[in-house]
């Protein structure tokens, strides 16, 4: 087989058949196919698009071109949850002690990375003591025995995508839906994903800026997830705003213990009770989404969800009276509130620019290396559609700097008041569930 004649076949738009994508796959991810060859096909593929069968191809290539983790050993269905990225996201830290407080299992497999904040095992690592350094044994124990664990990434997981995402982020191919699609699925068919649930976010912090895209790109998910025999849904969500009210480490894993007790954001609490009855379902505990809703609402009443995130904590050697006394988390010297200059109504934010200003106070990583500072952030106060009076307070800016002018001149130039009212985002504009 020659890489030559693949490429030649995508150019002229036909599609390429199993061998030829394991060929490229394998070859590439061995370093036996030249960047400039495998930039030529992505190129390719970008304008010529891939049927449904070669995205369910490529994204099973790309899935066994590394470590496979094994969960056989966990009883029941798992079922994993993937966002695909938005700014004080915090439904996962809810999510799993949410959906196994009703005998889900819940396996997450979770990584670090670089963000506006630290990703779902930073923001754990906020309560004192808990860990994830466990190895793959005690984590299928735990999952059996509780319902939930996190581990931290462990193993050599897609290499090609590794690799293939470093090539498309410099040959301009990195917004191909195929391409998107099949990076995605195949991290978490390797974590070890028996069924999906996908959060697709759209707006102004989210990879996707427009509806239609990111229902483009849900419908890609949940269609690979039939060719591969991965039982697939799809919710698209608003990213136009932060999600919930807290965009940092300690300060959402309070807003998620509040969630958790009944009283959380109302987007963030709607999210996850959709995103929730999604994984429920898929579990095969309950046979409609309204069913599995009210399942989930009632954990949320009746302290069940709660009690499911202490033990959950607990058997990760965290500090369970946070739920309790949340001032026991990591709190920053400062809490600068962010007045408003004028009266008007919360009409838009940019949402990317809000994420970058809790990144300078620290709250994420700039580079693999950097350190997290797991106190600060920023908690709104007002969110699209409220209305404020000159003084009063937008945002708390926790800190543990006192001269944080930059970042406060750059909310302000993200946060946009108008005198005019403003129509409230949707925050579910869909939900796919077969395409
Ligand atoms: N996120 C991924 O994991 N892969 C992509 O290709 C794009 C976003
Ligand atoms: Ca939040």
């Amino acid at each position: 087989m020659r890489m030559y004649d693949i490429i030649t076949k995508k150019r002229d738009g036909l599609a390429l058949s199993e061998a030829e994508i394991r060929y490229f796959i394998t070859e590439y991810t061995n370093g036996n196919i030249p960047d400039y060859q495998a930039s030529a096909l992505l190129m390719a593929i970008y304008f010529n698009d891939m049927t449904d069968e070669e995205r369910g191809l490529i994204t099973m290539a790309m899935t066994e071109s590394g470590d496979m983790i094994d969960l056989s050993a966990i009883e029941g269905i798992k079922v994993d949850k993937h966002s695909t990225g938005g700014v004080g996201d915090t439904t996962t830290l809810i999510l799993a002690p949410l959906v196994a407080s009703l005998g889900v299992p819940v396996a997450k497999m979770s990584g670090r990375g670089l963000g506006h904040t630290g990703g779902t095992i930073d923001k754990l690592e906020a309560i004192p003591g808990f860990h994830v350094e466990i190895t793959t044994e005690e984590f299928i124990n735990l999952v059996n025995k509780n319902k939930a664990a996190v581990v931290g990434q462990t193993g050599n997981l897609t290499p090609a995508d590794k690799k293939l995402y470093s090539l498309r982020d410099v040959t301009a191919t990195v917004n191909s839906i195929p391409l998107i699609a099949s990076s995605i699925m195949s991290k978490k068919i390797a974590s070890g994903a028996d069924a999906i649930v996908l959060d697709v976010k759209v707006g102004s912090g989210a990879f996707m800026e427009e509806l239609e895209d990111a229902r483009e790109l849900a419908r890609a998910m949940v269609s690979i997830g039939r060719h591969v025999d991965r039982q697939t849904m799809a919710v698209i969500s608003d990213m136009n705003q932060p999600l919930g009210k807290a965009i940092g480490n300690a300060l959402e894993v309070k807003e998620a213990i509040d969630t958790l007790k009944g009283h959380g954001p109302e987007d963030l609490t709607e999210l996850c009770l959709t995103l929730g009855s999604q994984m429920v379902v898929l579990s095969g505990k309950s046979g409609s989404i309204d069913e599995a809703k009210s399942l989930l609402k009632e954990q949320l009443t009746n302290g069940k969800a709660l009690e499911q995130f202490k033990t959950f904590i607990t058997a990760q050697g965290g500090d369970a009276s946070v739920v309790d006394e949340p001032n026991k988390l990591p709190t920053a010297q400062h809490q600068i509130e962010l007045p408003a200059q004028a009266d008007g109504i919360v009409a838009q934010f940019d949402c990317n620019s809000v994420g970058a200003a809790a990144a300078m106070l620290g709250a994420g990583r700039t580079t693999k290396d950097s350190v997290i500072d797991l106190a600060v952030g920023i908690v709104l106060n007002k969110k699209i559609g409220d209305h404020v009076h000159e003084g009063e307070s937008l945002a708390t800016i926790h800190t543990n700097h006192a001269d944080i002018t930059q970042v406060k001149e750059k909310l302000y130039n993200s946060i946009h008041i108008q005198d005019e009212e403003v129509k409230l985002p949707t925050l579910i504009y869909d939900t796919i569930t077969n395409s």
